[in-house]
């Protein structure tokens, strides 16, 4: 099978290292990728948002499959591009990857399928978003309607600056405040049948004990010694199948990765967002530790063929550390070079924002690289990612020194 896959971070560095361990994969071809990427498969250059690019390419190198990483793709249609080209693709439509790329679309769907979310109002005039912050109180949670790179959710005490950030967009969820540890849950769908894999927990906020401004994540780890036991059944069955019911009986079935933010309140489970593709860095944990075979696992999905696949887990545990660039996320500094690092056993360096130029690797982007560790419980597995990213100079770089931290203390005391 010859695979394409589209996205440049540690999330397409993980995937793509997943896709060619599969030895039905013969060929896996990545556009952009990144210089990490490139060591195991052949990059082509290629701008993420260009559609019709994508498309082009996919037909000139004539895959079998197309794995689409990053969202916006996915909400400008090109999964419908690529399937009326005949190529299978795993990713969503753009009507289903609506479900990330409008809050208020997925509100409404949620709605309809009954899956527990966070009660909420949808403003588009100042008069309705006052009544709906003071219909909430503190602390606020304002979200724009659209995509926003990351920058669309201000979670706030401060009624001033939620109102601020609610006016600066064009719609607007406000949403009552969800108390309780984050998980998140991802489902990857053929449309019709949905495979929860194992939960993993994700690090937002850019320093150490949840302080600092949100990122895209500064690090994960999995499995979640301390979640419930029912975690990924009860998932399944209360948020993932019956999302996935709900996208095909309105005649637009999901066919990708479902991606479930849930707060584990203690009201019990409710979903803070979707994404329509898979997370970073969640990814950069949860594939070193899949055993079933991830090529042929995408290809069934994206060919509605996953009725009676079983996934299947290491019993190993897995730690991921995000190297971030100095001014991350405000205004990351590039062009530092990155200096060689050793290996440390059982580990691995996902490359992220990283470039090749005449200096030697340097820096990119905000989240530069990732370090996942495992090994056989979470401490372990910590220790060795830790041990690994000491050794990688770069100038002005920082990253969280807690990723794991509580829970491999829980996990002692069980
Ligand atoms: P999102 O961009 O939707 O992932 O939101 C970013 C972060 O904002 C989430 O990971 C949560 O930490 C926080 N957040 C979003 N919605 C809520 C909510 N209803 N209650 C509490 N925190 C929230
Ligand atoms: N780790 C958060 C995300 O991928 O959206």
């Amino acid at each position: 099978m010859k695979i394409l896959l589209v996205g440049s971070g540690g999330r397409e560095h993980a995937l793509g290292l997943g896709l060619q361990a599969d030895p039905e994969c013969t060929e896996l071809h990545v556009a952009p990728g990144n210089p990490g990427i490139a060591e195991f498969a052949t990059c082509h250059p290629l701008v993420v948002s260009d559609n019709q690019a994508i498309v082009d390419l996919a037909i000139q190198l004539d895959v079998d499959l197309v794995v689409v990483g990053p969202e916006v793709p996915l909400v400008n249609g090109v999964a419908d591009l690529l399937r009326a080209a005949g190529i299978a693709v795993f990713g969503p439509s753009k009507a289903a990857a609506q479900l990330e790329g409008s809050k208020n679309f997925a509100k409404e769907v949620m709605a309809d399928a009954g899956v527990p979310t966070a009660r909420s109002f949808t403003c588009t005039t100042q008069s309705e978003i006052e009544k709906a912050l003071d219909a909430f109180g503190a602390p606020y949670v304002v979200k724009d309607d659209g995509l926003a790179a990351g920058k669309g959710v201000v979670v706030t005490r401060d009624r001033q600056e939620a109102l601020e950030h609610a006016l600066a967009c064009k719609r607007v969820v406000i949403e009552e405040f969800l108390d309780g540890p984050e998980v998140s849950l991802f489902g990857i769908s053929d449309g019709k049948t949905v495979l929860a894999m194992q939960p993993a927990q994700d690090f937002k906020r850019a320093h150490d004990n949840d302080s600092g401004p949100n990122t895209g994540g500064m690090g994960a780890y999995s499995p979640l010694p301390w979640a419930p036991t029912a975690i990924i059944e009860d998932t399944h069955k209360k948020v993932l199948a019956p999302m996935i019911a709900e996208m095909a009986a309105r005649g637009t079935p999901f066919v990708g990765l479902l991606y479930a933010g849930l707060a584990l309140t203690d009201h019990g489970t409710r979903v803070i967002e979707f994404n329509a593709r898979f997370g970073d860095p969640e990814t950069q944990v949860l594939i070193p530790l899949l055993k079933t075979p991830l090529a042929t696992l995408l290809y069934k999905a994206a060919t509605r063929n996953l009725e009676g696949v079983k996934l299947e887990w290491k019993n190993d545990s897995a730690v991921t550390v995000v190297l971030a660039a100095k001014g991350y996320p405000a205004s990351p500094q590039s062009g530092d070079l990155i200096g060689d690092f050793p290996l440390v056993e059982n580990t691995v360096i996902f490359h992220a924002g990283t470039a090749r130029n005449e200096k030697g690797l340097v820096s990119s982007g905000g989240r530069v690289l990732t370090v996942t560790g495992t090994g056989s419980d979470l401490t372990e597995a910590r220790d060795r990612a830790y041990r690994a990213i000491s050794h990688i100079s770069l100038d002005g770089s920082f990253y969280r020194t807690d990723i794991a931290l509580n829970a491999s203390v829980a996990e002692k005391g069980n």
